[in-house]
């Protein structure tokens, strides 16, 4: 279960917590009352954790500390066992902010892929708003699952195996639309269909080309608003010798597209 559903800070069996011995050694684990982690720093025994708070400092059998640290919404998305590629925190961040999505609402997702967005998306519109999550690949779709259960965050999913450009959607009047798929232009007239007036799409697309299909297609479905960004993350690296970025990282993800549908024909 999701830890911070309780306000005492206690870690309980079930509980996801980030273990960080060091910045190489950083584990997502779930406590349990059998299971030991391993690292070549030593053994840990997660139900150690039981009962005592986010923050507690711990040795493993070799003598070194490790930290239980509560995880972020971002820990919780790179620790998702992938099976595609997935939402980067840097651009989901910054999309959320760019619609209206908050706690009740209802939005479509497609493809669930590996359910990173679908996870975040589900803890935005908690505890009364729901997700609805479209992927064509069975495979994708079970793994998915299996990571939104971990999070736990199934109670705010729903789930469809199937692809949207030939069988549509089954919600209606949802609040966004978010689309991380390599064809959005040929969602977007469906997509259409279900987003209720006012509201936005979004797409993640790696290349352009695919950008300026999207746009042209925004642009003929009564979209207006239409808006694209890449955001740029530079990682600095803080020592005595010198403060610098880092060399090395993602230097690129995806362009970022928005737009907000209007109501055709409509006078007031
Ligand atoms: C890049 S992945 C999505 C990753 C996901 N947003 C995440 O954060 O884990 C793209 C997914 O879209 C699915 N997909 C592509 N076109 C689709 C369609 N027309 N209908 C349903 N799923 C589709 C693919 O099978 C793939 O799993």
């Amino acid at each position: 279960m999701d830890a911070s559903a309780h306000n005492d800070n206690v870690m309980r069996l079930g509980d996801l917590v980030l273990i960080y011995l060091d910045s190489r050694r950083q584990y997502l684990v779930q406590v349990s009352e059998n299971l030991n982690l391993s690292s070549d720093l030593g053994n840990m025994a997660l139900k150690e954790m039981i009962g005592k708070a986010f923050g507690y400092v711990g040795e493993t059998h070799l003598g070194h500390k490790y930290y239980c640290l509560r995880p972020s919404t971002a820990d919780l998305m790179f620790k998702v066992k992938r099976k595609t590629t997935i939402v980067y925190p840097k651009d989901l961040g910054y999309l959320l902010v760019e619609t209206a999505v908050g706690p009740g609402s209802r939005v479509i997702d497609v493809g669930t892929g590996s359910g990173a967005l679908a996870m975040v998306l589900a803890k935005i519109v908690a505890p009364d708003g729901m997700v609805f999550s479209y992927e064509r690949r069975e495979e994708f779709l079970d793994n998915a699952k299996r990571n939104i259960a971990r999070a736990g965050c199934t109670e705010n999913v729903k789930f469809y195996c199937r692809d949207v450009v030939v069988d549509g959607f089954d919600a209606q009047t949802v609040d966004a639309v978010f689309l991380d798929v390599p064809e959005p232009w040929a969602i977007v007239p469906v997509a259409e269909t279900v987003l209720k007036g006012g509201h936005h799409l979004v797409s993640w697309s790696p290349n352009v080309e695919q950008v300026k299909r999207t746009v042209d297609v925004l642009k003929e479905n009564h979209f207006i608003r239409v808006r694209v960004s890449e955001i740029i993350e530079r990682d600095l690296l803080v020592r005595q010798q010198g403060i610098r970025p880092r060399e090395r990282g993602i230097t690129h993800t995806a362009y970022l597209v928005r737009a907000q549908k209007i109501l055709v024909n409509s006078k007031d």
